[in-house]
């Protein structure tokens, strides 16, 4: 059985030997940059361990798996874009580094490079790993624009949010589950079982990253903190303090909210400042655990012997536990 180390080494290990066309260099060298930068790999990781559950091998996956991770980065090159972030993985962003245009096409073709792998899946199973991997790209590009369009809202409800993590970030984890437990042969049953674990983890996962985007260590992170303060994202931070705050501390913001001219770090220490004073720390980590709590009570019903779900429980603590 391949550990969650082993699967992620695996995958680094193929994504450092891709071989991408070169011309135009201007196309293709921005994605040998953001692939080989280090992320954490954890959906191909997932697509590996969920295969290996079933088959007892993993060969059949390791091409779905690297594509699920190129369209993983896809997405991270447009919302870098969209969220005018500069610095990802330690390093500058695609388009900071090259430009906007750049950042864009190379941004598709990794999008489109990641179905042409996603066709090699064996033939047996191929229709049905297609057809989950196109909804939940879709889907991530709904929970995309929801996240865009709540920049400008400033009333989104609880569900609204939810729904929009839910979209942008838990179904590509879920859905790497479902298409490893496919690729490895498991009943329809245990892959929507193995989704299910998958879509709450992936809740707290996002609800994490949220909080890591305030709270969280540039150094170790990769990103720069605040992003989300100054973008007026409608994070499960700023939605709990909206809805906890003094009339004083509601006003201030609501004025960080509206304003179009700041100071960046001001308001991001202003709004750290109310943040702190509501312990909204503490409530999300609540809330993370409430998700972390559901994803383990999916696991623990799936039908395997316990022993045999090891890796996935390793998993799952790594998650919860992560400052990057
Ligand atoms: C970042 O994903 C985008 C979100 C969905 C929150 P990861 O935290 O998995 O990023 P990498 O791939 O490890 O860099
Ligand atoms: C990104 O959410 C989700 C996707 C890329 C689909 P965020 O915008 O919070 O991710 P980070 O924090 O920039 O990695
Ligand atoms: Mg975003
Ligand atoms: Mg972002
Ligand atoms: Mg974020």
């Amino acid at each position: 059985m391949y550990t969650l180390l082993e699967a992620q080494n695996l995958i680094e290990k193929h994504i450092q030997n891709l071989s991408l066309p070169d011309t135009p260099p201007e196309l293709y060298e921005p994605v040998e940059y953001i692939l080989p930068l280090g992320g954490k790999r954890i959906r191909p990781a997932l697509v590996i361990l969920a295969c290996d559950l079933y088959a007892g091998a993993v060969e059949s996956a390791l091409i779905p798996a690297v594509a699920i991770e190129i369209f993983h980065n896809f997405t991270l090159v447009h919302d870098d874009i969209m969220d005018r972030s500069d610095i990802r993985r330690g390093q500058p962003t695609v388009h900071v580094k090259y430009n906007e245009n750049i950042a864009i096409l190379s941004g598709d073709v990794m999008s489109i490079l990641a179905s042409r792998l996603i066709n090699q899946a064996p033939g047996v199973v191929l229709n049905t790993v297609h057809d989950v991997f196109t909804k939940t790209a879709m889907e991530v590009c709904e929970g995309q624009q929801m996240d865009m369009n709540f920049e400008d809202q400033l009333t989104v409800s609880g569900e609204e949010y939810m729904r929009m993590i839910e979209l942008k970030t838990a179904v590509l984890i879920a859905a790497s589950l479902k298409i490893g437990a496919i690729l490895g042969g498991a009943s329809q049953t245990d892959a929507n079982d193995l989704y299910e674990f998958g879509r709450n983890l992936g809740i707290a996962f996002q609800l994490q990253d949220d909080l890591l985007d305030t709270y969280g260590d540039q150094k170790i992170m990769g990103k720069q903190p605040g992003t989300d303060i100054v973008d007026n994202k409608k994070t499960f931070l700023m939605l709990t303090a909206l809805e906890n705050s003094s009339p004083d501390q509601k006003k201030e913001l609501l004025h960080w909210l509206t304003n179009k001219y700041f100071e960046k770090e001001e308001k991001i220490a202003s709004v750290t400042h109310i943040f702190n004073d509501l312990g909204i720390k503490e409530l999300t980590e609540v809330r993370i655990r409430e998700y972390y709590d559901k994803a383990l009570e999916n696991l623990s019903r799936l039908n395997k012997p316990e022993d045999r779900k090891t890796e996935l429980y390793n998993f799952a603590s790594y998650l919860m536990t992560r400052k990057k």
